[in-house]
């Protein structure tokens, strides 16, 4: 799609014409916050949601702009429509274009918003033998404090994850100082023992992911699954049944070897497949 239309400050432009400043403060700092919407059959999951969490990250960074819901809507159909169904819009709006590089937050400068869709992969099939599985190993959380924040400065993730591919892994649970996990690079995490799935709480060190907010819900309000929102050791993952993790484009997905060591018998086990089951129930509802 060499012509692809992409969102740029309230017009709709090809792909290669979109340009920013070099002054602008998301290319200088990182001084922005986005999302990623994923939609499946054409219909957005959580677009709500997403819009909520994005509005706490543009009032955390002082960032003014006024995301509409109405707006946004038909703006991410007009960007899916290229598409077959199943895509995501990234949307990022950073602090804007200065004409200087200087710390402190100027003002009166208008924020940058950028968005573009592109092809997903359909929705996680509910098969043990089909869906998509994750090698990952662990590692101690170097980011910095604020990863509640949605923040476009990346830069510590980028590297836990590439260290991952490096090692021939596809993700990397993170842990801190104390030996309790965090999340994963570009997801949330679970463990699960005897039917209780337990995910870390929300707090500073984790993103408030919006796949997790959908599937502890549908776990909590369809009775299936006991869930706890707790400090999780990293040892509890050498003796768990099961391990997940979650985020956007990923859904809920089954981890099969942690550090080279198998989990369960090394294929998504039967409580994935009820949490997958009802996530698909309630994504379209929240
Ligand atoms: C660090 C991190 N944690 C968690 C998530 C999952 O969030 P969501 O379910 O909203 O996609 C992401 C998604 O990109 C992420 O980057």
């Amino acid at each position: 799609m060499t012509d692809q239309l992409v969102y740029l400050n309230g017009n709709f432009v090809p792909k290669t014409e979109a340009t920013i400043s070099p002054m602008d403060r998301g290319f200088l700092f990182g001084d922005g916050i986005y999302e990623v919407i994923p939609c499946y059959e054409g219909k957005p999951v959580g677009l709500a949601l997403h819009l909520a969490r994005m509005r706490q990250g543009l009032a955390a960074l002082d960032i003014n702009y006024s995301l509409n819901i109405n707006e946004w809507s038909s703006n991410i159909d007009a960007l899916i429509a290229p598409f077959d169904g199943d895509a995501s819009v990234y949307l990022h709006v950073s602090r804007g274009t200065d004409n200087k590089r200087y710390h402190a937050y100027p003002s009166n400068i208008q924020p940058t918003v950028f968005a573009y869709a592109f092809p997903i992969a359909p929705s996680q099939p509910l098969d043990k033998d089909e869906a998509k599985v994750f090698k990952v190993k662990t590692q101690e959380d170097l980011r910095w404090k604020r990863c509640h924040i949605k923040s476009t400065s990346l830069l510590g993730n980028v590297m836990h994850f590439q260290q991952g591919q490096d090692s021939g892994v596809d993700e990397v649970l993170l842990y801190n100082q104390q030996n309790e996990l965090t999340e994963a690079a570009a997801c949330n995490l679970y463990v699960v023992k005897n039917n209780v799935v337990a995910t870390p709480p929300l707090d500073n060190q984790i993103l408030p992911g919006i796949t997790r907010h959908i599937l502890l819900h549908a776990m909590r309000d369809s009775g299936v699954l006991e869930v706890q929102e707790r400090v999780i050791k990293k040892d509890e993952l050498t003796v768990a049944d099961e391990v997940w993790i979650s985020s956007s484009s990923k859904e809920v997905a089954a981890v099969v070897e942690v550090d080279g060591k198998l989990i369960g018998d090394g294929r998504p086990g039967d409580a994935w497949l009820v949490a997958q089951s009802i996530y698909n129930d309630y994504k379209f509802k929240m």
